[in-house]
């Protein structure tokens, strides 16, 4: 059995921090199942599709040549890395992650990423739906100021210019949209660990989900 600690939760919890630090100090793998969402919204964008259109997407979706080599994710050759962190590819993605389909089509690439010695998966539905047998169930969240604080300096480092007050309300509208979705809306997978991020640092949060996992 490998070992599997999911981390789901709202826009810019720190899932993805949270994520990679974990994965480091226990030398696991990582499944970033945003990016995926990420990617099909941003070839639908790219190829002009109607993100309301569940057929279409699936095809995307189905079709995705995205490679993970190195930090650096290629779509089609190309380097998206930093493009598909966009708001307007999160807002997308949001869009695209309603459909059924979709998520289907995606539910069989993130179940590849289980391998040896383990995986820390992150993500809306990884405890509820990819990985519902994952050893640790984490449900990361934190206040929508702290959320839209950490994405403005994320944004920040990657050179992309933003306002707090534009990202609290992406992230809202973003979270309501994953909460009201009739597939694998965002609520904690049963038996997760709740863990509000607040007023943790980084090294704290990971501290926690360590000392969960350690048991
Ligand atoms: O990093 P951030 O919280 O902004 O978002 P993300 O994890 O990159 O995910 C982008 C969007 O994809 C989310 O707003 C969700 O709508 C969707 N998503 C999902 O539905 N299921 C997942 N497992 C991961 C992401």
């Amino acid at each position: 059995n490998i070992p599997i600690i999911t981390i789901d939760g709202p826009v810019a919890s720190g899932k993805g921090s949270v994520s990679a630090g974990v994965a480091k100090v226990l030398g696991f793998n990582v499944l970033d199942s945003g990016s995926l969402y990420r990617l099909t919204a941003y070839a639908a964008l790219q190829q002009q599709k109607p993100l309301e259109d569940e057929e279409q997407i699936k095809q995307t979706a189905v079709n995705l040549k995205a490679v993970f080599k190195g930090g650096k994710i290629l779509l089609e050759g190309e380097d998206v890395t930093d493009a598909i962190r966009q708001e307007e590819v999160g807002l997308a993605a949001s869009k695209v992650a309603v459909h059924p389909k979709v998520r289907k089509a995606l539910f069989k690439l993130q179940r590849e990423y289980a391998q040896a010695p383990g995986l820390v998966a992150d993500g809306r539905d990884m405890g509820s739906v990819v990985f519902p047998e994952a050893t640790l169930k984490i449900f990361l969240t934190a206040s929508a100021e702290a959320r839209a604080k950490r994405r403005y300096n994320q944004l920040k480092e990657k050179g992309i210019h933003s306002n707090i007050a534009d990202l609290v309300k992406d992230l809202k509208e973003r979270d309501e949209r994953d909460l009201k979705r009739s597939v694998a809306p965002l609520v904690p997978a049963p038996g997760a660990k709740i863990l509000d991020s607040s007023d943790l640092t980084l090294e704290e949060t990971i501290n926690q989900v360590l000392e969960w996992y350690r048991g």
